[in-house]
């Protein structure tokens, strides 16, 4: 296939870099902005990396042996400060206007939660531009210097007891999913293993991981989905894992979602907390385990917290008892479906949806509810900007960004909207 030579001028909205030649656009991975790279069209607008001819100012070493084979970190090559210039100008574009970005207090071994794949060859991360192959994840910096420990304990485990790894593409085989999960305030350790259905020697798993997990957990995904949750059939230690924000503790349900960088979720806590204020009542869609719900109950004299994910509203209740708190209450269910059945006025809604943003119907819901306040975290500014445009009569008074996962293109945002 012909090279092309392109001047890398933009990133797209998946993080890659963006030239053109005539009015074609092509779009590279791994290449930034000030680059003058060689690349071969694959097709749909994209083409592969061969060489950067002339390498973007912004342009660093990237600190990880597995750059740009594993399919994660694709703006490791990027200095810190050019992430952080990046991620501020994709909201600023969004929002029309000037905006503040947060940085990560760290940005090595900040995350709390990787879900390694495990197949034959490795455990690990799924090669770039490949849905079979998997990339070791030993030497990874995002997680912890034990995960590496962790995964070898692991191999060795499963070759000495002969358990086969599930192969994706003959959709046959034992071991799916490694899921590791740290406290990084609390030091507790828990692993989930997912497997097919046959029979995991959890006690002697443990037994070989020592002191490096608290807890392990066995569960059954026996479906095609690719997916790294399942039905939980067996434990060592307690079965979830604890972790500890702004003086807050959360009892977290092993497959339940957590704020994945814990350093900067602390800052975003406090953030909303300041911009909050006192409030009389307080809902929190999208709660989880009661992370704002909990951290907020001193502004409130009341809060609610909606989530679709029963096990964490168990936990969310249990967090609330076990801060002693009691002016906070949690109901599961769909937010589109809840939402209408909820009672009373709220002065303040917060909401933290996953990627998609709000279902139509939760908009329609908070047009009708109409608090006084409203403020939307979001981990996706694009789908944030469009549902606040669906929101009818208010006033944007504050917006921040916060770089939640360093060496990625993911820019997490949070608005103060108030009623006009
Ligand atoms: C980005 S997380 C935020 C969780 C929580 N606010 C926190 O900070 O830990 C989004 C949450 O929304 C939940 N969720 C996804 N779809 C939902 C829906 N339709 N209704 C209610 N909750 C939903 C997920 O289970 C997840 O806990």
């Amino acid at each position: 296939m012909r090279e092309l030579e392109l001047e890398i001028v933009a990133l797209d909205k998946r993080g890659a870099g963006v030239g053109r030649i005539g009015r074609k656009r092509y779009r590279v991975d791994y290449a930034y902005p000030g680059d003058k790279v060689l690349a071969v069209p694959i097709g749909r607008g994209r083409a592969r990396l061969v060489k950067v001819i002339e390498a973007s100012e912004a342009r660093v070493e990237p600190r990880c042996e597995h750059f740009s084979r594993c399919g994660s970190c694709r703006w490791q090559g990027l200095a810190y400060e050019a992430q952080l210039r990046f991620k501020r100008r994709v909201v600023e574009k969004l929002f029309a206007q000037e905006v503040g970005i947060t940085s990560s207090p760290k940005i090595w071994y900040y995350r709390n939660r990787m879900d390694f794949t495990i197949s034959r060859e490795a455990i690990g991360m799924r090669r770039y531009s490949s849905f079979a192959e998997v990339e070791s994840a030993e030497g990874c910096l995002l997680l912890s210097k034990e995960s590496d420990e962790i995964l070898r304990l692991s191999r060795k485990f499963f070759q000495e007891k002969k358990l086969e790894a599930y192969d994706i593409l003959a959709k046959k085989g034992f071991l799916r999913y490694l899921v590791v999960r740290e406290g990084k305030f609390t030091g507790q350790r828990l692993i989930n293993v997912v497997t097919t259905e046959g029979e995991f020697p959890v006690e002697e798993y443990a037994g070989a991981l020592g002191e490096l997990a608290d807890s392990i957990v066995w569960a059954v995904n026996d479906s095609l989905a690719d997916v790294s949750f399942g039905e939980i059939r067996a434990h060592t230690g307690e079965g979830y894992l604890e972790e500890r924000l702004g003086g807050i503790t959360y009892r977290i349900p092993a497959f339940s979602f957590f704020q994945t960088n814990p350093y900067q979720a602390e800052r975003l806590l406090a953030c909303v907390k300041s911009w909050l204020g006192s409030v009389d009542r307080l809902l929190d869609l999208y709660c989880g385990v009661g992370t704002f719900s909990l951290a907020l109950v001193d502004l409130a004299s009341e809060v609610v917290g909606i989530e679709e994910d029963a096990t964490a509203i168990e936990a969310a209740k249990l967090n609330a008892e076990l801060n002693d708190i009691n002016n906070a209450s949690f109901i599961a269910g769909k937010a589109e479906a809840t939402l209408a059945k909820v009672e009373g006025r709220f002065d303040a809604i917060l909401v933290d949806p996953p990627r998609a943003g709000l279902h139509p119907k939760v908009i329609a819901a908070l047009n009708k509810l109409s608090p006084e306040v409203i403020i939307y975290v979001s981990c996706n500014p694009y789908t944030q900007a469009e549902d606040i445009r669906k929101l009818e009569g208010y006033e944007l008074v504050k917006l921040l960004a916060f770089d939640m996962f360093p060496h990625t293109p993911h820019v997490e945002n949070i608005v103060l909207l108030s009623r006009r």
